[in-house]
């Protein structure tokens, strides 16, 4: 099973990137937008993993998250990897409180005990919106229209999802597998 670890994002700012997400798919842009079902921001890839190591991913995830508290989180812009002059994913990005630096961190380093190497990259909390179509690009009018700062709408988070990814030809379908709550508690 294909999994991955990631903070769901609540109203308001699920309902704000629902709206933008809307607005987006009316735009004749050669993107596959995201469905608006599972927005998150991920912590955590781990690919390919046997189901009888879902107990141990849910346990360094729970070494991970204890004595975190709720999380607010601010959207701040919309954005591009790898660049804003060569997007192949566009994003809207968050403010990343320290405690959120730090859970995440501390899960890189409890993953790796378990046997998944860290990423190797900066924190960039993102969620994304849309993945560029293969071979395709976005003129750069509609880019210069879609990437810049949104009305700094919040949320807060409180649970931590290790999602279950299958992948479909209709896109990619994410299921909860293991609900961690962010109550601050060791
Ligand atoms: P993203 O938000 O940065 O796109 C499920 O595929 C989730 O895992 C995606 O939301 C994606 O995060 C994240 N992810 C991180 N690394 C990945 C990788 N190498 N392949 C696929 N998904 C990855």
């Amino acid at each position: 099973m294909r999994l991955f670890a990631a903070v769901p994002i609540a109203s308001p700012a699920r309902d704000a990137i629902a709206d933008l997400l809307s607005q987006l798919r009316q735009l004749d842009l050669p993107v596959r937008w995201v469905s608006d079902e599972v927005l998150h921001l991920t912590l955590k890839f781990f690919g390919e993993v046997a189901p009888e190591r879902l107990d141990v991913i849910e346990e360094a995830i729970g070494f991970a998250v204890q004595g975190t508290g709720a999380l607010p989180l601010q959207l701040t812009e919309v954005g591009a990897f790898p660049s804003p002059q060569r997007p192949r994913v566009l994003w809207i990005g968050l403010t990343a409180p320290p405690p959120l630096e730090a859970l995440r961190d501390r899960l890189e380093q409890k993953c790796e005990a378990i046997g998944f190497p860290p990423e190797g990259t900066p924190f960039t909390p993102h969620i994304t919106l849309g993945r560029v179509r293969e071979g395709q690009r976005i003129p750069s009018e509609a880019l210069e229209q879609l990437l810049g700062s949104v009305p700094p709408t919040s949320c807060v988070a409180d649970q931590v999802v290790l999602y279950e990814s299958l992948l479909t030809r209709a896109g990619p379908r994410y299921t909860a597998r293991r609900v961690l709550t962010l109550s601050g508690a060791y």
